[in-house]
């Protein structure tokens, strides 16, 4: 038996189609037993509860072969406290079920501790998880994921740019989460790691967000769509909008400084294991259909 937590999100959605597909018994972790229900359906058993609930994990997690691990966002509070609160409450839960084999989502820009926003957090889930001799652990680093860039719809639509506080000629390993999704069901499907690994998942190839602008924009139907560098006070404007936590606003643009300034690359050389194959071009389809074009 497999679970999978945040099974109802971008990447748990794919793990679970995934290793149901392939046979394997799941088990599902979400909030809402509605959300999860077409996976009930399609053969998989639903554990509803909360992440932060190390006991509700341990449950979730007794007696199984493998757990697809990471750890919900939240952006209406402080996102690095809930990290915290929810990372240990995970990391205690699956402990405490001794669970195996872990995958555990984590980010490009992980070998760092300190100085890269929400990516700390992650590494510090890492840390925890480094501590589980026991347990074998594979801990994916995937790239800047191109569902991001969902969240820039409105932004377009409203000024007809694409604005970032990032240079247009930074050069950004980015990534569709199905791909993350399909290498992580694959390698707890195979179980084929022994001991504590990182892997990095790097894209088709990195993108500037010059270029990412002009897919998007020939996809939406904008052509020459330009990418406007903008400042660090308009971005925390556009999150405030949002209705994003301040403190989690500050934790985004330190994260938006380390991509600027080399912090959060690629440790990796690109390589066949590390490229995925989702290009932006197709993945602009996807953003043109939700954007109405
Ligand atoms: N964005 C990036 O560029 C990037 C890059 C690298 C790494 N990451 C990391 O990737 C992770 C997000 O992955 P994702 O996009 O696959 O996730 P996602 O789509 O945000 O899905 C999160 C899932 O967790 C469930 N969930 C939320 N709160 C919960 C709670 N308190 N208890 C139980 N379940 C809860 C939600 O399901 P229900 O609502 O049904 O409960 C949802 O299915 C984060 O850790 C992020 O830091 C992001």
């Amino acid at each position: 038996m497999y679970v999978v937590i945040g099974a109802t999100g971008n990447t748990g959605r794919v793990v679970t189609e995934d290793l149901l597909a392939a046979g394997l018994p799941v088990r599902v972790v979400g909030r809402s037993a509605e959300r999860l229900a077409d996976f009930v359906k399609s053969g998989a058993e639903a554990a509803v509860g909360d992440v932060a609930d190390a006991e509700f994990v341990a449950q979730a997690c007794d007696g199984v072969g493998g757990v697809y691990h990471m750890i919900p966002p939240r952006y209406d509070v402080d996102l690095s406290a809930w990290q915290s609160e929810a990372g240990k409450a995970l990391f205690e839960g699956i402990r405490d079920a001794g669970v195996p084999y872990i995958v555990n989502l984590s980010s490009v820009g992980a070998q760092h501790h300190h100085g890269t926003g929400p990516i700390a957090g992650l590494r510090e889930q890492e840390d925890r998880f480094n501590e589980l001799t026991e347990a074998d652990v594979l801990h994916l680093r995937p790239g800047y994921f191109m569902e991001n860039l969902f969240m820039m719809l409105d932004a377009i639509r409203g000024m007809g740019v694409l604005p970032m506080p990032l240079p247009g000629d930074l050069a950004v390993a980015m990534i569709a989460t199905r791909d993350i999704g399909a290498v992580a069901a694959r390698r707890l499907a195979a179980l084929d790691f022994d001991g504590h690994h990182t892997m990095e998942l790097l894209g088709p190839r990195d993108y500037t967000m010059n270029e990412v602008a002009s897919l998007v924009g020939a996809a939406i139907g904008v052509p020459d769509l330009p990418f406007v560098t903008v400042s660090e006070e308009d971005a925390a404007a556009g999150f405030e909008q949002m209705g994003v936590h301040p403190a989690t606003i500050a934790t985004f643009m330190e994260m938006y400084r380390a991509i600027a300034d080399g912090r959060v690359a690629p440790q990796e050389t690109r390589s066949a294991a590390n490229t995925t194959p989702t290009t932006m071009e197709e993945f602009a389809a996807v953003l043109a259909a939700a954007y109405g074009a």
